[in-house]
């Protein structure tokens, strides 16, 4: 069950599920700004379909050779709260998972047999001005071990109006690399100001000089969410990548916790690292996103 986290001074509510520490609410104002599919499983059998499932430490399908699931274990995996507080400015909630704590979705030899370790952080601070979420990495083992994180945020799009271009968008990728999964052209560089959805869409914009991602959101009912990530590992700033997804009539009539309609009532926007990094025994890295709801 998710639990139910108040900041005091402006009522803004979050909820988090234990399972993969996975954010399935934030309401300011008494709106609801995430999307969690009516079809979501909620046990622990699967990767909660909506919120903030956490990505780690590989984004999408394992390499070659590998058997790491699709996304990694953080998110199919029970973390334990570390501590809340409600000050004036923001409350905070923190949980952890240490990889004794990892019951699923090891994959690979290394991970399995302890010769990578580590340890997640997760801090979410929130009030009725902005939501936070900061994964930290540590590598508490003594070899170094491959890593990727991303924050898969779904959003909820207002009166189902994710195929409304002019309600529904994406705008600041303008510049970036865009590696189209679904038609698999070579990457090319985005030039237009705005993305909508009028298909399957499961873009990841990256890009080798802008650390910082910044985009704009148009959630359904003509307001706009304002995002921004950073990452870093080692302590030196990594470029953000940026997925957009939404799966379209298809993809969501092949999905078992997702309604079929519901590809109308959500956006997938999330910051991510996904670039070759490795960290080193001792090191950490982390990855926060900012979001401004309306
Ligand atoms: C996105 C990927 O981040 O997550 C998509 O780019 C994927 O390819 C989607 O389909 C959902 O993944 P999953 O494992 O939660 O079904």
């Amino acid at each position: 069950m998710s639990k139910t986290y108040t900041h005091s001074k402006s009522g803004s509510t979050i909820a988090i599920h234990p399972y993969g520490a996975t954010l399935t609410s934030y309401q300011t104002k008494n709106t609801e700004h995430l999307f969690v599919s009516d079809l979501a499983k909620l046990d622990g059998s699967k990767p909660i379909r909506g919120g903030v499932p956490l990505v780690f430490p590989i984004f999408g399908p394992p390499p070659a050779g590998s058997t790491m699931p699709q996304h990694g274990f953080a998110r199919r995996n029970t973390w334990e709260f570390v501590a809340s507080t409600d000050d004036e400015d923001a409350a905070k909630v923190t949980y952890q998972l240490e990889l004794a704590n990892v019951k699923e979705g090891l994959g690979d030899e290394e991970w399995k047999s302890g010769t990578y370790n580590c340890k997640l952080l997760y801090a979410v601070e929130f009030s009725d001005a902005s939501l936070s979420t900061t994964l930290t990495m540590q590598n508490t083992g003594d070899v170094a071990f491959p890593v990727q994180a991303l924050l898969h945020t779904y959003y909820k799009i207002h009166d189902a109006k994710a195929l409304d271009g002019n309600l529904c968008y994406v705008k600041g990728l303008k510049g970036y690399t865009n590696t189209d999964k679904v038609t698999k052209e070579t990457p090319y560089v985005w030039t237009n100001d705005t993305i909508t959805i009028s298909n399957e869409t499961d873009r990841v914009y990256s890009s080798d000089t802008v650390d910082a991602v910044k985009v704009e959101i148009g959630v359904g009912n003509g307001s706009v969410v304002q995002l921004s990530a950073k990452g870093t590992v080692d302590g030196i700033v990594v470029p953000v990548s940026c997925v957009v997804w939404n799966p379209h009539v298809d993809k969501a009539a092949g999905m078992s916790d997702f309604g079929n309609n519901q590809y109308h009532e959500m956006l997938c926007v999330e910051p991510g690292i996904l670039g070759q990094h490795t960290l080193a025994p001792g090191k950490e890295a982390t990855l926060t996103q900012v979001v401004v709801p309306p």
